[in-house]
């Protein structure tokens, strides 16, 4: 710590600390238009001249020193910051009364006001350019932009995507888009961070167009009308008189918008952001400072919400008869399920019965599945759709560190010397955690290596890219650990004393020669000798994995590899280093943690242990079943085999989503009842005898796990829509209609009892999670959690992680004569799994409307094949019709399929091949047959979808540019031109 003056006061600050930050934590105010913390310094916009030490300096832009003197309000730096700001003036009209923009936080109408503005001496001067409306989510008015350049260091510098600029050299600059083109025909991908980060009206939600003040729904004539009036008075009145007018109007606004604060619904990143709505219209999401994004959202996060209030959304629970269903009252449903329940437990015995929990559905929704399933059903047939993509890396580091999650938090990744990924888009799955990586990649040397079958965003910004042959992880990663040991570069010290099982697991390694790898994986030795030098010289390595990995037929293992070469090389148990399992659905980690597992009750305690068995058994006061239940794989198994007479499936829509989904389909019709809760009446649905109307996360309260172990509160923006309601609700009342006597009136209730049963929820508490607090498990009775795990120890008994010996296996799925084509599959940046939710917004339909396939263009030329051509693909379960895309990011024989369909899922190619420890299915591993149908259609990805876009890489803003225009100087004492109304 040092000590500076300011303004005559002695303050506190980090040595080297940016002085605009230190400025603002004391009572002087100065105005910043362009600078944003989260993204630094910018600038652009010079209104935040102090002086230091008698110097006129950018306050943003300086750092402090020990003992410097700074005076914000000297006559040289108000002149210069009055000067400045009436140069951002000359770019903007002040209609804030009009304008959707002024809630209470507007920087320029807050900048005018901090400086007493009265008149503008620089006149305004519209610029020779339309509006851009072409983005069905935002638009862009050049005439209101003050080329502040926020919008472009987002894109530029935290986002990573790269599509902004300015033209400073013009006469007239402006932002641009790929650098000139339409936004609509740009590379953006809607993440919204440049709306989000807009000090005015320049860049706008369109949701909150004509929808936040009580004069800006007005006709356009009528609008430009007051505008001009407002124009015509301010010569007259000056800006205050009109600046007091839109206050009075921005405190009515207060009334009636709510802000309130959720978690993505989405992905497992686990952004968080307020939502404004008045009534049920969604206004905007703003994030804010997000534990885990800060301000960073996606377009699902930030756009994606027109489920919410969907025509379709399901309001009455629904009862099967025959072949069609009728509404039915809660009370005649919820009787139905009980009594059919029960009568099927009676006849078949609880094991009859399996329930299914929902990753999208929070931690205390998850909790109370698993309890009715067996404290109420007494059966441990319970699981949830982790089961599908993210046990396998649960098992890889529960044989080898102890903890099933990630290592570490996202900003150890961002920190990391060098980020290894294998088998995940992550740009595209996990968007904001990508960004993070896109930005340590781009602006401070951090390394990035890249394996995977196809060359995604993240392969092509990759330092090295790895592109091994289909289900070969495995033999790489443990050559390069064979390789690290022979060679003298595994981390012995480490090892010795942090690290059992060594000398099994060299031993382990004997196969796995640079020379096997290279044959086995089509990778050159040279590259791996490259790899593992570089993960040898790294000081800190994260390596990142997802269903690349784990939906693979050794996907336990290849997580096993993943985790045994960080142990090799000593990177666990300091900041920036780990594991990092990147988990898909919203709480695919909450339903595990909390129990949905048919072997595990909540925290990872196993339902054989008696003591464990106990402790619920006395809370629950009923006996528990005591063997391990079926997972999800196993129970559509025992439809078909005639043991699984019944089942109660919440949030999944397993019908597409399953792997071989035809199989899993003609099970689901076997089954003698059914009962389904969803928000949509989902394919699923379809086989069901009773529909359950749920509502949605932005109707209810609870908690969400994200990827980082990250509990998260959720809060009801919306009450649920009429007719349904919140999944604990339901499943409360399930359980009372069985016989139980469940209490809970709020979910807050439920978190208190899972953290009284719970030690690795111990200290978790809704009180702790108020806002945007959260915690990272495990969480001490204290309330003291572990953003980085294995700080002091390993979670073995010993302290000590374990080696895992492994043996690599050829996949069961392999092509052959007939099936000859590799069929990969994964997710689309723009919808979340197979779109149930997000086709439900417009823009997105828009953007992105159907599947296709991705063919290379070798294949395509070979097959006569060009994008538009329908295809039929064709495995040995089932069969599709899709558009094919012809692209380099997919090679030869190779074919990728994003999962974004419900009429051409990916799952009827799919097997029911399993990882033998986890029974996650192998996904990844579907040969087929490509038939070219004679019909060409139009390309499936439109000319508006950012795929085709030129992105325009900068460093920036580039702010020196602008200070090399002629008519550029910077801002000072000799040139006052702003005088407050009454100096005059
Ligand atoms: S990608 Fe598009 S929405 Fe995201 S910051 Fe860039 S221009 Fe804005
Ligand atoms: S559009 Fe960009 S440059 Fe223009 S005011 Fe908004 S953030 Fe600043
Ligand atoms: S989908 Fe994922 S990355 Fe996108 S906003 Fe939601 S949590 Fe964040
Ligand atoms: S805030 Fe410092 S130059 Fe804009």
């Amino acid at each position: 710590m040092i000590t500076i003056t300011v303004d005559g006061l002695v303050q506190k600050a980090l040595a080297d600390e940016r002085l605009i930050d230190v400025i603002n934590r004391t009572v002087s105010k100065v105005p910043q238009v362009c600078y944003h913390p989260q993204l630094g310094p910018i600038q652009t916009c010079d209104t935040c001249m102090v002086e230091v030490n008698g110097q006129l300096v950018r306050a943003c832009a300086t750092a402090v020193s020990a003992g410097i003197n700074v005076n914000t309000k000297s006559a040289d730096a108000i002149a210069a910051q009055r000067e400045a700001f009436d140069r951002i003036l000359s770019n903007h009209v002040l209609y804030c009364t009009v304008c959707d923009n002024s809630n209470g936080n507007c920087t320029v109408h807050n900048t005018t006001k901090l400086l007493a503005v009265e008149h503008q001496n620089i006149p305004y001067r519209p610029k020779p350019y339309e509006v851009d409306n072409t983005n069905p989510f935002y638009r862009y008015d050049p005439d209101q932009c003050i080329l502040c350049g926020r919008c472009v260091e987002a894109c530029q510098n935290l986002e990573v995507n790269e599509t902004l600029s300015i033209n400073w050299e013009d006469p007239h600059p402006r932002v641009l888009w790929d650098g000139g083109s339409t936004i609509g025909e740009s590379s953006c991908v809607s993440c919204g961070h440049c709306v989000t980060v807009c000090p005015c009206n320049a860049l706008m939600e369109k949701s909150m167009l004509g929808h936040a003040g009580f004069f800006t729904a007005l006709p356009k004539p009528v609008l430009s009308g007051m505008i001009d009036v407002v124009k015509a008075i301010e010569p007259e009145t000056g800006y205050g008189t009109i600046m007091r007018v839109s206050e009075s109007e921005e405190a009515m606004r207060e009334s009636r918008i709510r802000r309130t604060k959720t978690v993505c619904t989405y992905c497992g990143v686990g952004c968080s952001f307020d939502v404004w709505t008045k009534d049920r219209h969604i206004l905007k999401v703003e994030p804010l400072d997000g534990p885990a994004n800060g301000i960073s959202t996606c377009v699902k996060g930030k756009f994606a919400w027109d489920h919410i209030n969907s025509s379709e959304r399901l309001t009455k629970p629904l009862i099967r008869e025959g072949d069609k269903f009728r509404e039915a009252t809660w009370e005649e449903a919820l009787s139905l399920v009980a009594r059919r329940l029960t009568e099927i437990k009676a006849k078949h015995g609880p094991d009859s019965i399996g329930l299914i929990a929902s990753s999208k559905c929070t931690n205390e929704e998850s909790y109370l599945m698993q309890k009715l399933a067996r404290a109420v059903v007494g059966t441990n047939n319970i699981d949830n759709c982790s089961r599908y993509c993210q046990s396998p890396a649960t098992i890889g580091l529960f044989r080898t560190v102890g903890y099933g999650g990630d290592s570490g938090s996202i900003s150890d990744i961002a920190q990391a010397d060098l980020v290894v990924i294998v088998g995940s888009n992550t740009a595209e799955s996990h968007p904001v955690l990508a960004t993070r990586v896109k930005r340590a990649h781009k602006l401070h040397g951090q390394k990035l290596i890249v394996s995977d079958l196809r060359e995604n965003e993240m392969a092509r910004r990759a330092d090295v890219f790895l592109h091994p042959r289909p289900g070969t992880d495995l033999i790489w990663l443990s050559a390069v650990n064979r390789y690290l040991i022979d060679n003298g570069l595994a981390k012995t010290g480490f090892i010795a004393r942090w690290v059992n099982g060594f000398e099994e697991y060299r031993k382990s390694l004997e196969p796995f020669t640079l020379e096997f790898a290279s044959e086995r994986c089509g990778l050159p030795v040279d590259t791996l000798k490259k790899v593992a030098h570089m993960i040898a010289e790294a000081e800190n390595v994260c390596m990142l994995w997802a269903m690349g990995v784990t939906q693979h037929s050794q996907g336990s293992d290849t997580s096993t590899a993943i985790s045994n070469l960080l142990l090799i090389t000593g990177n666990y148990m300091r900041p920036g280093t780990g594991a990092y399992p990147l988990r898909g659905h919203n709480n695919v980690q909450g339903a595990s943690d909390n129990g949905s597992m048919p072997n595990m009750l909540p925290g990872y305690q196993s339902v054989d242990d008696r003591e464990v068995r106990a402790r619920f058994e006395a809370a629950w006061k009923v006996a528990l079943p005591s063997t391990k239940g079926l997972d999800n794989h196993e129970m559509v198994d025992a439809i078909q085999q005639g043991k699984l007479k019944a089942m109660y499936l919440t949030g999944e829509e397993m019908s597409i989503v399953d792997s071989n989904a035809n199989y899993v389909s003609d099970a689901f019709s076997k089954l003698e009842f059914f009962v389904v809760q969803d928000i949509f009446f989902s394919v699923t649905c379809g086989y069901a005898d009773v529909v359950l109307p749920a509502s949605p996360s932005l109707e209810k309260e609870g908690t969400f796990t994200s990827t980082e172990r990250r509990i998260q509160r959720l809060y009801e923006v919306f009450e649920p829509l009429e007719g349904s309601r919140p999944d604990w609700r339901i499943i409360r009342d399930v359980a009372n209609h069985l016989g139980a006597d469940w209490r809970y009136q709020h979910p807050s209730e439920i978190m208190a009892e899972i953290a009284s049963l719970t030690p690795m929820f111990a200290g978790v508490g809704y009180e702790r999670l108020e806002g945007y607090k959260s915690l990272q498990w495990p969480v001490a009775a204290d309330g003291s959690d572990q953003p980085l795990l294995y700080t002091k120890q390993f979670a073995f008994p010993d302290g000590k992680a374990r080696l895992f010996p492994l043996h690599w296996l050829e996949a069961p799925e392999q092509p052959d004569a007939e099936f000859d084509l590799h069929l990969n599959n994964g997710r689309l940046l723009e919808h979340f799994h197979e779109g149930n939710l997000t086709y439900r917004t417009s823009g997105i339909r828009e953007k992105t409307p159907d599947t296709f396939v991705e063919v290379s263009p070798e294949l395509a030329a070979e097959r006569g094949i060009q994008t538009g051509t329908w295809v039929q693909l064709t495995s040995r379960y089932g069969r599709v019709r899709v558009r094919a895309v012809v692209t380099d990011r997919v090679h030869g024989k190779e074919l990728y399929m994003p999962m974004n369909s419900v009429e051409s899922p990916i799952n009827r190619l799919t097997s029911s091949h399993t990882d033998p420890v986890t029974h996650t299915p192998a996904y990844k591993e579907a040969s087929v047959k490509m038939t070219v149908l004679p019909e060409i259609g139009e390309s499936p990805l439109p000319r508006t979808n950012s795929r085709w876009g030129q992105p325009t890489p900068q460093h920036g803003v580039e702010v020196e540019r602008k200070w090399k225009r002629a008519d550029y100087r910077i801002p000072g004492p000799q040139f006052v031109q702003i005088q407050p109304r009454q100096a005059r």
